[in-house]
């Protein structure tokens, strides 16, 4: 039986679609935007507005993206907690409450992260109750280990080579696996983050490409730290089994590329994994992107018209209302998109769907780093030159093809290198080569679904009773 304690929030469901809220939560809700820590703010956890119940999402303006395509964005920057990550850290809670493994002041949370997913966990342990443990590598930005604090969370710093996230996951299997009072939620395996993506993810990008062109998704573009986003592929192939998913990675550190892991600028992407919960089935194509020009794509962005209209001829409108929208990975997934445009001859009136997981709010210290680092003043002349090469370049140059029996193969082999040894046997990688494994996992959804309406639904009337 589950206690009464717990903090219910949304359905899938209700976060892929505001509307299906009860009213009153969905009222209090509208009333918590702005606020972070309003309890309500559960409810507003969709990349739709909860009071519109539009999803957020803009076009890229064609004279920066410089394809025919529609390039669309889904915006996560106006996630609780300030990105997409929140979305798997409330599903993973949320499920493991239903499944009777936790409650509200018995259990740690366990979030081994690079940033983002350690932020949304301590927000949810905030907002239901729970003490909240973050492991991060050490050097990331300044502005991820502030946020964590606020949430009062705790840090773990933990010494990383490269991008490579695997210690992190060594330690947490280590010192927190089956260790009592403590939930480790491993973000790379576990399969409510798979959920989330493919049920909120999927369709809230097919509902926003419904509005654009031909209403349908050509290709899906994400470049994948833990691989959730990836999962919307799933779902989007569900619907238009022609459509591409393209992983995007920084060169430096092109795991599914096969060229090994480095250290890259880019964070909350490409940790050196080829992930547990990646349905390598459903990739196509890999497009390799310049760490250092993803940093470079953010810099130009946040100068608004100043460079984007003089030089690349963007409406000054249009350039303004970009600005603090995107992060890093949301420039390496318009990259990659433009890429996809140019070599998959995506014609006009048809739509590519990527996501901005973050905004502008946890980089200041990158981007000041990056002008640190650079050769002299970045000026405007610096600036232009950025603008010219960054986007155009985009287009030029090959997809990896991701689509051969051979490049499966290899994949499920880099797997095995990894999972197994995180505690995870042959027997759920083996069933994680038919597609009907993850058909199954995603029908999981209506079951926690209707779970979590009926706890709701108790706790209502026991209210009403002791009132
Ligand atoms: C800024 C940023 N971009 C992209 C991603 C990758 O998303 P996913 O883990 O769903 O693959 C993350 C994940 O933490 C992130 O923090």
């Amino acid at each position: 039986m589950i206690e009464r304690t717990i903090t219910w929030g949304p359905t899938y469901q209700e976060m892929l679609d505001p509307a299906t809220l009860p009213p009153e939560a969905r009222q209090e809700a509208v009333r918590a935007r702005g606020n972070d820590l309003a309890p309500a703010g559960l409810f507003g956890i969709s990349w739709s507005d909860v009071h519109s119940g539009r999803v957020r999402v803009l076009r890229l303006p064609p004279e920066l993206t410089g394809v025919e395509a529609n390039i669309l964005v889904l915006v996560g920057r106006d996630f609780p907690s300030g990105s997409l990550k929140v979305g798997p850290a409330y599903a993973a809670v949320m499920e493991a409450e239903l499944d009777g493994r936790i409650r509200p002041g018995e259990a740690t949370l366990v979030a081994p992260t690079s940033g983002n997913f350690g932020i949304g966990m301590a927000y949810i342990a905030r907002l239901k109750g729970y003490r909240a443990l973050v492991l991060m590598p050490r050097g990331r930005s300044a502005e991820r280990y502030e946020r964590v604090g606020a949430y009062g969370a705790e840090l773990e710093l933990v010494d990383c080579e490269g991008g490579n996230l695997l210690p992190v996951l060594e330690l947490l299997r280590q010192r927190y696996e089956g260790q009592p009072g403590y939930l480790p939620l491993n973000q790379f395996a576990m399969m409510a983050n798979y959920r989330f993506h493919r049920f909120v993810t999927g369709r809230s990008a097919l509902d926003a490409a419904a509005g654009f062109g031909d209403g349908r998704v050509a290709a899906f573009v994400a470049a994948p730290g833990s691989a959730g986003t990836l999962a919307a592929g799933d779902e989007i192939k569900a619907r238009f089994p022609d459509a591409a998913v393209v992983a995007v990675e920084p060169v430096e550190c092109a795991t599914l590329a096969g060229r090994g892991c480095g250290s890259h600028p880019v964070e909350g992407i490409a940790d050196g994994l080829v992930n547990l919960i990646h349905n390598v089935l459903n990739t196509d194509y890999v497009a390799l992107v310049q760490g250092d020009d993803c940093l470079r794509g953010l810099r130009v962005v946040q100068e608004g018209p100043g460079v984007l209209t003089r030089i690349l001829g963007v409406p000054e409108a249009a350039a303004h209302s970009l600005v603090g929208l995107f992060g890093p990975s949301s420039i390496a997934n318009i990259l990659g998109a433009i890429r996809t445009a140019a070599a998959l001859g995506i014609a006009a009136g048809q739509n590519i769907v990527t996501v901005a997981p973050d905004g502008f709010d946890r980089y200041p210290s990158t981007i000041a780093a990056l002008e640190e680092s650079h050769p002299g003043l970045v000026d405007q002349a610096v600036l232009r030159q950025w603008a010219a090469q960054v986007f155009r370049n985009a287009a030029a140059g090959p997809l990896y093809d991701l689509r051969t029996a051979q490049e499966k193969q290899r994949l499920f082999l880099q797997k095995e290198t990894v999972w197994p040894r995180l505690g995870y046997g042959q027997e759920i990688l083996e069933a994680m080569k038919s597609p009907s494994y993850w058909e199954g996992e995603a029908a999981r959804v209506a079951d926690y679904d209707r779970r979590l309406r009926e706890a709701r639904e108790q706790d209502h009337r026991e209210d009403a009773k002791t009132v």
